[in-house]
C-alpha cells in the first residue's frame, strides 16, 4: 500500500516501529525495540485523547472491521481508536450472518472486496491462520483481532503496555497466567511476546487446560524460568502479575466438560488478601466468574484500566500501519 509521510501526532518523523504498510498477524513480528516505539506512540495517543478527545491524523481513512466471532471490547476498541484518529469504520460484526459471508463467499473474496473501500482491515475469525490467509489476499494492512485459539497480537501488546504502565518495568517480574491456557489465544500471544524479557512465568491451570507444548517449549528455549501448577493459592503471594482468563466455552465440543471446568478458579478478596501489596490483576475480559466483582474495588485490579489502554495501543497501531506515525 501507499505509505503517506505526513507529520505524526507530535510532528516528529518515523521512529523505527517498522510497521508502515505492514500486517499485524503475530506477536513474533515484535521485539523490545519496536514495542517501545509502539508504546511511546500509545503514550502520545493517551495524552492527545485526554487533552482534546483525539486527532485528525487518520481523517478520510477507512477501517473495515470484519468480525466472524463475537466481540465487544476488541471491536469497540478498534472502532473508538479509528474514530478518535478522525477516521471512519465499516463495521461488519453482528451483521456477518446477514452479509455475503453467510452466502458462502470465500474469505479472500470478502477481503478483496472490502479493500476496495477501506485502507485497513481488522479481522476476527474462528480458524487458526485465517488472518494470514486474509493478508495474503489483501493489498492493504490486515490486523489479526483473534484467529480461533491461535493468536491475538493486539491484545498481547495492550497487556504488556498495561504491565509496564502499572508496574513501571517488566524487568524481573513474576507473571502468573491463570485459567484456560490451552485455548486462550491471549495467553498464547502474551507468553510469546514475553520471550525476550527478564521475567519468570508460572502457568496455573487444570491439567486439561495446560499451555500447549509448542508454546511451552518456545519459552523454555528462550531461557525463561517457567513453572506449572494447578493451585492459585500456592503462588498468589509470590507474583507481581496475575493474568486471569476465562475458560473458552466456544472451543469445547463437550459442554459437560466445560461446565465442570468453568468454575475451577475464582479470584476473591480472601485470595487477594494473600497477594503482594504491589502487584496487578489483569484479565482480557469478558469474565464469567473467574474474578469476583468484589475484587473490582481493589486498587490492584487493573482490568478496566487495561481496557482503556487497549484503545491507546490500537490508535498507535492504526496510525503506524497507515504510515502516519
Ligand atoms: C479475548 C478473546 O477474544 O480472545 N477477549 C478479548 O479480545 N478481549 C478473551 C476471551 O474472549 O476470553
Amino acid at each position: 500500500m501507499e505509505v503517506i509521510t505526513e507529520p505524526t501526532v507530535n510532528g516528529t518523523a518515523a521512529r523505527g516501529h517498522g510497521l508502515a504498510g505492514q500486517d499485524i498477524l503475530s506477536v513474533s513480528q515484535f521485539g523490545p525495540d519496536s514495542l517501545s516505539a509502539v508504546f511511546e506512540l500509545a503514550d502520545e495517543m493517551r495524552a492527545v485523547v485526554r487533552q482534546k478527545g483525539g486527532t485528525d491524523l487518520l481523517a478520510r481513512r477507512v477501517l473495515a472491521a470484519l468480525f466472524y466471532e463475537p466481540s465487544t471490547r476488541t471491536s469497540a476498541s478498534f472502532i473508538a481508536a479509528m474514530q478518535r484518529l478522525g477516521g471512519t469504520v465499516i463495521p461488519i460484526t453482528q451483521g456477518v450472518q446477514f452479509s455475503s459471508v453467510s452466502k458462502g463467499e470465500s474469505l479472500p473474496d470478502t477481503i478483496r472486496t472490502l479493500e476496495q473501500y477501506a485502507d485497513v482491515v481488522v479481522l476476527r475469525h474462528p480458524e487458526v491462520g485465517s488472518a494470514r490467509v486474509a493478508a495474503a489476499a489483501a493489498s492493504v494492512p490486515v490486523i489479526n483481532a483473534g484467529d480461533g485459539p491461535g493468536e491475538h497480537p493486539t491484545q498481547a501488546l495492550l497487556d504488556l503496555y498495561t504491565l509496564q504502565d502499572e508496574l513501571g518495568t517488566l524487568d524481573g517480574l513474576h507473571i502468573a497466567m491463570v485459567g484456560d491456557l490451552r485455548f486462550g489465544r491471549t495467553v498464547h500471544s502474551l507468553t510469546r511476546l514475553l520471550r525476550p524479557y527478564d521475567v519468570k512465568l508460572t502457568f496455573v491451570s487444570p491439567e486439561i487446560l495446560r499451555l500447549p507444548l509448542d508454546i511451552m517449549n518456545e519459552v523454555r528455549d528462550a531461557g525463561l524460568d517457567v513453572r506449572e501448577t494447578y493451585n492459585v493459592a500456592e503462588i498468589i503471594g509470590e507474583v507481581d502479575v496475575l493474568y486471569v482468563t476465562r475458560v473458552q466455552k466456544e472451543r469445547f465440543t463437550d459442554l459437560e466438560q466445560y461446565e465442570e471446568l468453568k468454575g475451577f478458579y475464582t479470584i476473591t478478596p480472601e485470595l487477594m488478601a494473600g497477594a503482594r501489596e504491589r502487584m496487578v490483576v489483569l484479565h482480557p475480559l469478558p469474565r464469567v466468574g473467574e474474578i469476583s466483582p468484589a475484587v473490582d474495588a481493589d486498587p490492584r485490579a487493573a482490568y478496566f484500566r487495561q481496557v482503556q489502554n487497549g484503545m491507546f495501543v490500537r490508535m498507535a497501531l492504526l496510525a503506524a500501519v497507515l504510515g502516519k506515525a
